[in-house]
């Protein structure tokens, strides 16, 4: 079968189509013939090895992803030709073998390439924003990225949870526009007064939350954003450097900084996924979340797409075609 390769951890350039066998079915394990894989930006982090996981090259890329089940035991609770969105590690690959816990069922409601996009950033959503940040209904929350995978999922799940008005901070018009699609009330544009209009936006008092997949210089502005009481919820670094924060700040306007990291969470409590993905269910059904799919680039080119996340024009969640035979039509 075909698969990607990271072969040396030098950047997106490293990444490349090779065979390899398939791989055989455990005990308990499902396979599934992968259609759609999601490119993450923690597999961007991985190609230069400065993601927290850090494998050996070579390695197979690929956190998450949809594909159709070829074979599952009758206690897995899955069938041959299932639709399932997977979770993991190594699924950039024609077949993969999972556990069942790394499978959910795609709801009706989405295409397979939607589904390639429901677990990772709206998991990721649901447990940044709301388990750990308390996130609820009626409170304001400034969404830092708004355009990227992370950010158009975060505000989803704020939508589902009937927070607003939510704010959509991004670089250029044209992320502003996905951001509005996506569901913002408002799309900020990055600039020397963006904290202000910002304020202004929630009548003066400063936002609820603000969720940050970016860091580096927005972080502080995002802070200053907020309202008394208001919670920064710390989801990713993006812009590359980790800022830091004087602990004054956070006792002079009793604010607080919260940091959430839905990998780890999920690795350490197997209940906290399908516990996560029943709680997003009902927004699904209401329309609310539905992943928006950026561009989605053939198997082949799959460096191209690692380097749109890194060149900054990726917007909304980036897919590999794994198999067009078995693709959306
Ligand atoms: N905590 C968790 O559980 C968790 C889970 C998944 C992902 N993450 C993290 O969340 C972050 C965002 O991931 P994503 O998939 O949303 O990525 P993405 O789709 O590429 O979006 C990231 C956004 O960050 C902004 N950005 C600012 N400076 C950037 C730079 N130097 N390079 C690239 N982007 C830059 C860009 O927006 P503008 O151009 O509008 O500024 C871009 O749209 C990553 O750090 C990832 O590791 C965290």
């Amino acid at each position: 079968m075909r698969a990607l390769s990271v072969t040396a951890l030098t950047g997106p350039d490293a990444v490349e189509l090779v065979d390899v066998d398939e791989p055989t079915a455990g005990d308990g394990d499902v396979i599934v013939d992968m259609v759609y894989g999601g490119v993450s930006f923690p597999d961007l982090l991985q190609t230069r090895g400065m993601y927290q996981i850090r494998p050996e090259p070579p390695f197979t890329p690929g956190v998450e992803g949809s594909g159709i089940v070829r074979s599952a035991p009758p206690a897995s609770g899955f069938s041959t030709g299932d639709r399932v969105a997977v979770w993991g590690n190594g699924l950039h690959a024609e077949v993969v073998r999972a556990r069942p816990d790394q499978l959910f069922t795609i709801p009706a409601e989405m295409t397979l390439a939607e589904g390639a996009a429901f677990v990772l950033n709206y998991q990721t959503a649901m447990f940044c924003a709301v388990d750990r940040g308390g996130l609820r209904a009626g409170e304001s929350i400034l969404v830092m990225g708004a355009a990227g995978g992370v950010g158009t999922s975060a505000i989803q799940v704020a939508r589902g949870m009937g927070a607003g008005p939510i704010i959509g901070l991004v670089s250029t018009p044209a992320k502003a526009d996905v951001a509005l699609a996506a569901g913002a009330d408002h799309a900020v544009l990055v600039s020397d007064t963006w904290k202000d209009e910002v304020i202004a936006l929630t009548g003066g008092r400063g936002v609820d939350m603000t969720y940050d997949p970016v860091g580096g210089d927005r972080f502080l502005d995002g802070l200053r954003a907020l309202a008394r009481g208001g919670r920064l919820v710390v989801v990713g670094f993006a812009a590359g450097d980790i800022p830091t924060v004087k602990v004054n700040r956070l006792l002079l306007r009793n604010v607080s900084v919260v940091g959430a990291a839905w990998g780890e969470a999920a690795f350490a409590d197997p209940g906290l996924a399908p516990d996560i993905h029943r709680r997003l269910l009902p927004m699904v059904t209401a329309g609310i979340v539905k992943p928006p799919i950026g561009e989605i680039f053939p198997f082949a080119d799959a460096v191209a797409a690692f380097r749109s996340l890194d060149d900054r024009t990726a917007t909304a969640k980036v897919l590999v075609e794994i198999r067009p035979d078995l693709a959306d039509r």
